[in-house]
């Protein structure tokens, strides 16, 4: 079966776009759970734009599921995991300027900060990721930095079949598909995520190994439409059909 990581960012994000106490992440990640979710994902910007640390710290305190905090390598938020201890950290690059997690991390090229930032992580008992592009060199590289779990970013395909660019599509998807078998045989935990929706998860299924898929925004709308609960459990129907 593969496990459903609910990113509930975007419950902040409305909440933030008036300042107002509602809707509450903490809220959504109860509903959540209920609907059979099996992780909760947030990611704790530098910027804060959307979650807050006084989300994090409360979804840590209530943990009704595993709680995956996706971070930056920053200082500041790496004293926050630490303190909090989520059952996983995803390590994803984070600029400013971006609308959301544009590319992957390059693991490879930042191996030195990395490395610290893994092993404190791992040391204090949370299961690290890093989010990075399907690419054989980035693989390598988690491996050697000892992350025992990758995840996937999907964006690149998930753009090219929203498009209709067909050839292009099937080459992402491709890539990934090879990736995943790479990491699987170098004995990595294999996530995927990133622009995950209803209409293109059926392609993304073909990648082998997947341990999670990690969706938001798509979940997100479509609660918008027909409540959060139905909108999780449809995700979950269609990710183990
Ligand atoms: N995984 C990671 C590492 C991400 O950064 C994001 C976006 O925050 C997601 C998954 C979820 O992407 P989406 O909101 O497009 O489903």
């Amino acid at each position: 079966m593969i496990h459903l990581g609910v990113n509930i960012d975007h419950v902040a994000t409305l909440r933030q776009a008036r300042g107002t106490a509602y809707p509450d992440p903490v809220e959504a990640a109860r509903l959540c759970a209920q609907a059979g979710a099996h992780g909760i994902t947030v990611h704790l910007r530098e910027d804060r734009r959307h979650i807050q640390t006084h989300d994090v710290e409360r979804l840590a305190a209530e943990r009704r599921l595993p709680l995956n905090l996706e971070m930056a390598n920053s200082e500041e938020v790496l004293a926050i995991a630490l303190r909090l201890k989520p059952e996983e950290a995803c390590i994803v690059p984070e600029r400013r300027q971006e609308l959301t997690t544009e590319g992957g991390l390059d693991a490879d090229g930042l191996r030195e900060s990395l490395g610290p930032a893994i092993d404190a992580l791992k040391d204090n008992g949370t299961e690290v990721s890093l989010f990075i592009a399907p690419e054989p060199r980035q693989i390598d590289a988690a491996v050697a930095l000892g992350a025992p779990a990758i995840e996937l970013h999907t964006g690149a395909y998930c753009d090219c079949a929203a498009a209709g660019a067909e050839r292009e599509a099937e080459a992402e998807l491709n890539r990934l598909i090879g990736a995943a078998l790479l990491a699987n045989s170098a004995g990595l935990r294999v996530n995927a995520g990133h622009g995950i929706n209803l209409e293109n998860v059926a392609a993304i299924l073909k990648i082998p190994h997947l341990h999670t898929l990690n969706i938001g925004h798509s979940i997100i709308s479509r609660a918008v439409f027909v409540g959060l609960r139905e909108a999780v459990a449809e995700m979950l129907r269609a990710i183990n059909p």
